[in-house]
């Protein structure tokens, strides 16, 4: 992952927890009540994909194990993963996009509603991605992927030779000579591995995206709501779809692209199928950028529109992320697709305790902010959840009385110790286990391996209760908590 260069070394450490009665008055444990539903306390764990789905995308008994440690902890509201709506092969990634998958999604629904005492409501992050592959072999790329066009024969002088021989002189150039036979996007392909974008709108299904978008989230949205899901998390955050639409790089010219009034059209189309699909009172929300953080893309005045528009059109609740893109992503070994997690703005998607003097903690809370009173400025009272680099109560309680946030989230804190929540309710934050903001679990996520925590991984490994992970070292899910005069 990128580093910033001033390369300043963070240890987290919280200097005061609140004693239970403290915690009990405070604003992060009272209750937020929207016309739509009820959290018992704003607090938020987002989405986090642990990769423990089937290879066909179905829940298994580690995505119940892993998601009922987490109510455990007795949150606010849990997000589970992105989870896909398209019906085709996606690897172990949760899956909504056919009826077959509706038993699972309810078993899971009822294992958090058990572990979490009714507690906790569990929404489910709606996920649309485009074509990605990994980076080829450059022999492979110029036998088989590369499409020999009239441009390269011109360019290499070879207008009247067969296939094979430009394939075979192409293969045989240096890097400076290919810089001037192939264009970005192969030099893209090449290098890096083929990346669809929305922008691609002479390939057919690209430019259909607006036809066929819509429904596929209202069908996903009505089985989420069928499987007893508490609500739905539009995924409009980050290097996929939905957020390449709202992206000021994205420059379509058929009323989709361009100015911001035309790229928020589709996710608002979007949001709209969804709701007809599931009624007025089902909670709908979306997670978006409050900066891209790469050259051209959309900065903190798009997401202060792009949030007016979501709360003008209904939502019910608005989640921001920040960073995560493609666009800066390092160069993957061959082999390996890109990972939207490696360059500068996925380091301020997942800030690391290797920063600059600013930190990795809250630095996505003052435009969080500015959103939540660009909205608040413009008549709207949607309730606004804020994340990343947040650990302690006194952090999040801030970001509550100082009316930054409504909801605050804990991603990594919360995989760090999923009983954050109760440790800090009943007055034991010194009993937290807190995250380092290592980036382990990160580094797992970037290798489609099951994520863990190394706070708690190699901790009682031959316990009853414990499940290993496929590498047989690691335990899928953190230690029961036990209190310390319990110990
Ligand atoms: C292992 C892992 C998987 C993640 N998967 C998702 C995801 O599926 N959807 C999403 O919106 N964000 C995802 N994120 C980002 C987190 O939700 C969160 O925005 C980020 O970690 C910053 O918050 P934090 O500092 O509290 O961890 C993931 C993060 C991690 C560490
Ligand atoms: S591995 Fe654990 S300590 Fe490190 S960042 Fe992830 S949750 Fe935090």
């Amino acid at each position: 992952m990128w580093k910033p260069p001033e390369r300043i070394k963070f240890e987290t450490a919280v200097a005061r927890w609140p004693s239970g009665e403290e915690a009990a008055g405070s604003r992060l444990y009272s209750p937020l009540t929207t016309p739509n539903f009820k959290l018992n306390q704003r607090t938020w764990v987002p989405a986090m994909v642990p990769w423990r789905a089937s290879e066909d995308g179905d829940v298994t008994e580690d995505v119940i194990d892993w998601y009922a440690r987490f109510a455990e902890g007795r949150p606010g509201a849990i997000v589970i993963e992105a989870t896909g709506i398209r019906d085709i092969p996606s690897g172990p990634l949760l899956r909504i996009s056919s009826d077959r998958y509706l038993s699972g999604l309810q078993r899971l629904t009822n294992a958090v509603r058990e572990a979490s005492g009714g507690q906790t409501r569990l929404f489910i992050q709606l996920i649309d991605f485009l074509q990605i592959r990994r980076r080829p072999q450059p022999g492979a790329f110029f036998e088989r992927f590369l499409e020999v066009t009239a441009s390269h024969r011109e360019r290499l002088e070879m207008e009247a030779d067969d296939e094979q021989a430009v394939r075979e002189r192409l293969a045989n150039l240096e890097d400076a000579e290919l810089e001037a036979v192939l264009g970005p996007r192969e030099l893209e392909a090449l290098r890096h591995g083929y990346r669809e974008r929305v922008t691609d709108t002479h390939l057919p299904g690209i430019a259909a995206l607006p036809e066929t978008l819509p429904p596929l989230f209202a069908q996903a949205a009505a089985r989420a709501q069928q499987a007893g899901f508490d609500g739905i998390e539009l995924h409009y955050a980050h290097a996929y779809t939905m957020a390449s639409f709202l992206s000021a790089t994205n420059q379509r010219d058929d009323g989709y692209g361009g100015p911001r009034e035309q790229r928020v059209r589709l996710p608002l189309e979007v949001y709209r199928a969804v709701r007809a699909s599931v009624g007025d009172d089902y909670p709908v929300g979306c997670r978006f950028l409050s900066d891209e953080i790469i050259a051209e893309g959309s900065g903190i005045h798009d997401a202060c529109f792009f949030a007016t528009e979501f709360a003008r059109a209904g939502m019910d609740f608005l989640s921001l992320s920040r960073g995560g893109k493609f666009d800066d992503a390092k160069q993957p070994k061959v082999g390996w697709a890109a990972y939207p997690y490696t360059g500068r703005s996925g380091y301020e998607c997942m800030p690391a305790y290797l920063s600059d003097p600013q930190g990795p903690w809250g630095r996505n809370s003052e435009p969080v902010a500015m959103i939540r009173g660009a909205l608040r400025a413009a008549g709207f009272d949607t309730p606004v959840v804020s994340a990343g680099g947040i650990h302690s109560f006194d952090q999040a309680e801030a970001l509550l009385a100082g009316g930054k946030a409504d909801i605050v989230g804990f991603a990594r804190q919360s995989l760090a110790d999923p009983d954050w929540f109760e440790k800090v309710r009943l007055g034991r934050g010194n009993e937290v286990m807190l995250c380092r903001y290592s980036n382990y679990c990160e580094g797992l996520d970037q290798k489609h391996k099951q994520v863990t925590c190394e706070l708690w991984d190699r901790t009682e490994l031959d316990a009853s209760d414990a499940v290993l992970a496929s590498d047989g070292k690691r335990r899928l899910t953190a230690p029961r908590w036990v209190p310390r005069e319990n110990q």
